[in-house]
């Protein structure tokens, strides 16, 4: 969700006659979209405060603004660093802001935050917000206070700039949400606008995240599996494998319901494979090691899913208590070093089981959508949101390209392949 913002912001800027640098000390308007999920990314923000006033030594002339996750708490603190922040929800404020900027006309072009056009890092895949906000309020995150709730934007909206997008070359169109699955405009659900998106003409992968498992309905599981668009790849995120934590957390689900849904998931998709031809799912995750009171036996519930489920991928995180949140309410009791070795035992796991999961595609060939090229070598990616690399790939061979490749080499993070 951050990258499709910054995107939308290089937009707006490009709109105002704005020009791209990667020398920070040469640019005249440094904005920091920036995330509050954890501390770490809060810290870093802190650390720019001596990198502006270094750059001001030269550049006097710099403005810095801040937006993106933040809690108004925090506010204070940061308005002493940089010299306007903005809500994220108010981008379309931002010319305002910019000194009510060049060209008014552009300016009434930017109406609401959902419908501001990006400009997109890649040439391949498009970052499609299609809902913004959270009404969950899993206890930990800050993402309800940050985004505020729910809104999911219109349908036939989002229907346009797919076709727009795939009308300028995109091949693979990545829908965004914080929980893609209570997406609703009237009577189109998640399922349906899925349906709609694959019903569109053209040559293209689409992919989503996130899903909340306990919003994950049949109807969305036999649509992916039903749609031939919709790449076989899905993010679940489990978050903790104990059911006193998963209460303690507010996620809405047990892990038996979790387990559940995953072997319907995988059965669904493998019958599939039967009739049509090969579908099989990979399969990635959120984890959150070492919540308040999470003890030795509760993590150990956890690692056994890790080990049951086999991800593909998972994202891991070590508890982190986020101020305005009912979990900061707790006692952070779990160790940081407690914390690390929960996460480096899981990751040990995941390096096993991704490696697993790669494994299979030794000697296949598979077809993978070409993202980058860099000297002789290509990299892509798989249906299943895997990179791949093609070394001394033939010159002729080119970004947005669909291709056959057959796999030669794998390590749980990527997959070697070559182009006959
Ligand atoms: N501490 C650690 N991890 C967190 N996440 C969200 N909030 C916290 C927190 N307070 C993680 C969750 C979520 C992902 C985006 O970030 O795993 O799914
Ligand atoms: Fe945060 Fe939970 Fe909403 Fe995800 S579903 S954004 S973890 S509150």
């Amino acid at each position: 969700m951050n990258k499709s913002d910054s995107e939308k912001i290089a937009g707006i800027l490009e709109c105002l006659e704005y020009q791209k640098t990667n020398k920070i000390d040469l640019a005249d308007l440094v904005i920091v979209n920036m995330c509050s999920v954890r501390q770490s990314a809060v810290n870093r923000v802190y650390s720019f405060k001596k990198l502006f006033e270094t750059i001001r030594i030269k550049n006097p002339n710099l403005k810095t603004a801040l937006t993106g996750c933040f809690l108004p708490t925090d506010e204070k603190k940061f308005s002493q660093i940089f010299n306007f922040i903005f809500k994220i929800k108010d981008l379309s404020n931002l010319p305002n802001i910019l000194i009510q900027e060049k060209d008014k006309r552009k300016q009434e072009d930017l109406k609401d935050y959902l419908s501001l056009k990006p400009k997109p890092d890649s040439l391949t895949s498009a970052y499609l917000p299609i809902m913004t906000g959270c009404n969950n309020f899993c206890s930990y995150c800050v993402v309800p206070f940050t985004r505020g709730r729910e809104k999911s934007r219109p349908a036939n909206d989002i229907i346009q700039e797919v076709k727009n997008l795939i009308k300028n070359g995109f091949k693979e169109i990545i829908l965004l949400g914080q929980n893609v699955n209570s997406y609703q405009d009237e009577k189109i659900n998640f399922p349906k606008l899925l349906q709609m998106i694959n019903d569109i003409p053209g040559n293209f992968w689409i992919r989503f995240i996130t899903s909340h498992p306990k919003d994950l309905s049949d109807e969305l599981i036999k649509t992916m599996a039903n749609c031939q668009k919709v790449t076989e790849y899905l993010h679940l995120p489990f978050q903790s494998g104990d059911n006193e934590i998963l209460k303690k957390m507010n996620r809405g689900y047990t892990r038996q319901n979790y387990l559940k849904l995953i072997k319907k998931i995988k059965k669904y998709f493998s019958f599939k494979s039967q009739i049509l031809e090969k579908r099989e799912i990979a399969l990635s995750t959120d984890i959150i090691v070492g919540f308040p009171g999470e003890t030795k036996r509760q993590f150990k519930k956890t690692v056994k899913i890790m080990k049951k489920v086999k991800f593909d991928m998972a994202y891991l995180a070590k508890y982190s208590p986020r101020s305005g949140t009912t979990a900061s309410l707790l006692k952070d009791d779990v160790p940081n070093c407690e914390k690390k070795r929960r996460e480096q035992k899981l990751n040990k796991i995941l390096t096993r089981t991704a490696l697993k999961r790669n494994k299979k595609y030794l000697r296949k060939n598979i077809e993978i959508l070409i993202e980058r090229k860099e000297q002789n070598n290509i990299f892509g990616k798989t249906r299943t949101n895997k990179g791949v690399i093609i070394k001394n790939a033939p010159e002729s061979l080119d970004l947005g390209q669909f291709i056959n490749v057959k796999i030669i080499k794998v390590s749980p993070w990527n997959l070697q392949g070559i182009y006959q």
